[in-house]
């Protein structure tokens, strides 16, 4: 049966890709997380979807300008006023250490196509190691170089290509890199590829599927999973 992966958390009603928003997430039932990784000035791995900290923060710059002491002092729950809890942006660390005490996925999104980020793959990949996470860990990219990388550090972590437009084959793509899956974007997921990228043995999650009609094409085609913003309502879908 098809996993329901909750994108950034449960993003449609937490602050995306937060300590809550996970939390949350496992207490609404996903059987999956997505996250998006970026690297601080120092080093560290931190969990925030775009290389600027303006959007989800009440701080301004790039994240690779910030130490990890310095950007954890940002609230990452600025924007979504409900919440009063100030919510630090996460270390990548911090999510692994929190996956110890449950039973839920983790779809890691490198996020390194705009920023070369040297060395993220060694530090992600080191971190599931020290977890003992390489079962429930699924690392994805935009960027394929990325994922090629990957696969040469660890061949038993699962990596998935993000793709967003159409990809001629993408089972034979993800086969001729070691990828046991792709990530495809909905609109980029014609039934045809589905079935047949299923068929040769690759998992298929689209992203990021909210609409009510979306969310049951890719049940009735028995995806691995879907990833989308609000688990509660794709987890109620799937249950009918
Ligand atoms: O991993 C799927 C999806 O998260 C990719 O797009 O921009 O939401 O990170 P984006
Ligand atoms: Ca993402």
């Amino acid at each position: 049966m098809t996993l329901v992966f909750a994108h950034r958390g449960y993003s449609q009603a937490y602050p995306e890709n937060t300590m809550k928003a996970f939390k949350e997430a496992a207490l609404a039932g996903a059987h999956g997380l997505e996250l998006d990784v970026q690297l601080t000035k120092d080093g560290q791995l931190v969990v925030i979807h775009d290389e600027k900290v303006d959007r989800t923060t009440n701080g301004k710059g790039f994240v690779k300008d910030f130490t990890f002491k310095e950007i954890r002092k940002l609230d990452a729950s600025y924007k979504k006023k409900r919440l009063l809890q100030k919510e630090p942006i996460p270390s990548l660390e911090e999510v692994l250490e929190w996956m110890t005490t449950n039973q839920i996925i983790c779809n890691i999104e490198l996020k390194n196509g705009v920023f070369p980020y040297k060395g993220m793959e060694e530090k992600v990949i080191d971190l599931i190691h020290t977890y003992k996470m390489k079962d429930r860990v699924i690392l994805s990219s935009f960027n394929h170089y990325s994922i090629v990388y990957c696969y040469r550090i660890d061949q038993e972590i699962e990596t998935a290509p993000l793709f967003s437009e159409g990809l001629y084959m993408p089972w034979v793509y993800a086969q001729s890199i070691g990828a046991k899956s792709i990530h495809p974007r909905h609109t980029a997921a014609p039934n045809e590829l589905v079935r047949a990228s299923i068929e040769y043995g690759i998992a298929v999650r689209p992203y990021t599927v909210n609409k009510e009609k979306d969310l049951q094409r890719f049940f009735a085609i028995g995806c691995s999973a879907v990833i989308t913003d609000d688990p509660v309502k794709a987890l109620q879908i799937r249950n009918r």
